[in-house]
């Protein structure tokens, strides 16, 4: 059985805007996502500023409602639990968040940051808790001595703060972990020792992770399989290497030949796929296919005909009219 299965999911926001006729306008942040996630796979996202990753993130891990579509934790709709069982859900799915600092209380020490997890969801008695939240600097890597566990998040650097926030997000023991940017913020060493203890907990724990990044050399190095967004779609799925060796949408072609290859030499060689015109905006979708104004592949049906994401090969999905 998959971890998670989404089905149709939708998320639109409304946003305030004086329209001709006083009608609500709305952000289309998420359209039609179905989605489903294997236990123990990394799977990345990746696309353009605004295309809706974070609202996927937040709608999985039931932070969001759907405007439409559902989303299944171990076969179960999210969105319908009792009481128990959604409190149940919040320790089973965490979140890591881009900016650590921001994530963690200022006025709070670690010991009180890493201890609140136990507090809110388990009976544990004080000296249970304390060797608990001990035992969680250790697996990310921190000391647990007492002047460490008295100070605040600022007294930190900003990898180690990163670890105290993987640290919460470990206290409870999750199957699930979105990480939203999660080492966009660090400077290259840490994003190196970072990515090395998500992959070490992931082994040690069965994790699976979501994991948003812009930095499509960050997702090939952690990730199994990647789902590339546009304009809140799904528009090419594929395990990792398949996704490197040969992408199948136009869209994703054109991210992955914008991204710089390890060799600058080979960097400059390669064919650059210029998008020139903007991204659309979110508010008032196209007929057909939504990448077309930018699409250098553009061909008659994709003015009239929206292409939904079907199988290509072995586990690749695409949604091109290139592609039929
Ligand atoms: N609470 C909200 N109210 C209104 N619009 C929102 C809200 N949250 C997100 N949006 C809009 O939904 C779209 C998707 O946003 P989202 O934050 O999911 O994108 P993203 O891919 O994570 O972008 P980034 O790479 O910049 O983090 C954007 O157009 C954004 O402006
Ligand atoms: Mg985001």
């Amino acid at each position: 059985m998959s971890l998670i299965e989404c089905d149709r999911l939708t998320k639109r926001f409304p946003i305030s805007r004086l329209t001709l006729f006083g009608k609500t306008e709305f952000v289309h942040a998420v359209k039609n996502v179905t989605l489903d996630i294997q236990r123990g796979e990394t799977i990345g996202v990746v696309g353009e500023s605004g295309c809706g990753k974070s609202t996927l993130g937040r709608l999985l891990l039931g932070l969001l409602s759907p405007s439409g579509g559902q989303v299944k934790f171990l076969g179960k709709d999210i969105f319908k639990l009792s009481r128990r069982e959604k409190q149940h859900l919040r320790a089973k799915m965490q979140i890591i968040f881009q900016d650590p600092f921001a994530s963690l209380n200022p006025r709070k020490t670690v010991r009180q940051i890493l201890g609140k997890p136990f507090k809110i969801h388990t009976k544990l008695e004080r000296p249970k808790i304390e060797a608990a939240t001990m035992a969680l600097m250790e697996t990310v890597g921190l000391s647990p001595a007492h002047i460490y566990m008295d100070r605040n998040p600022h007294e930190f650097s900003g990898g180690q703060q990163q670890r105290i926030g993987i640290a919460r997000a470990l206290a409870l023991k999750p199957n699930f972990v979105v990480a939203d940017e999660a080492v966009s913020s660090l400077d290259l060493s840490e994003r190196t020792q970072i990515l090395k203890l998500l992959k070490e907990l992931q082994r040690e724990f069965q994790l699976t992770y979501l994991f948003i990044n812009h930095d499509l050399a960050v997702v090939r190095s952690i990730c199994s399989r990647v789902a590339v967004m546009y304009l809140g779609k799904l528009v090419e799925v594929a395990p990792v290497a398949a996704l490197f060796d040969k992408q199948l949408h136009p869209y994703t072609q054109a991210l992955i030949s914008a991204a710089p290859l390890p060799d600058p030499r080979a960097t400059r060689a390669r064919k650059r796929i210029v998008l020139e015109t903007d991204i659309p905006s979110p508010v008032s979708p196209l007929a057909g296919c939504q990448f077309r104004t930018r699409c250098h592949k553009r061909f008659e049906p994709c003015e009239r005909i929206e292409p939904q994401l079907a199988k290509v090969q072995n586990g690749h999905r695409v949604a091109c009219h290139l592609h039929r």
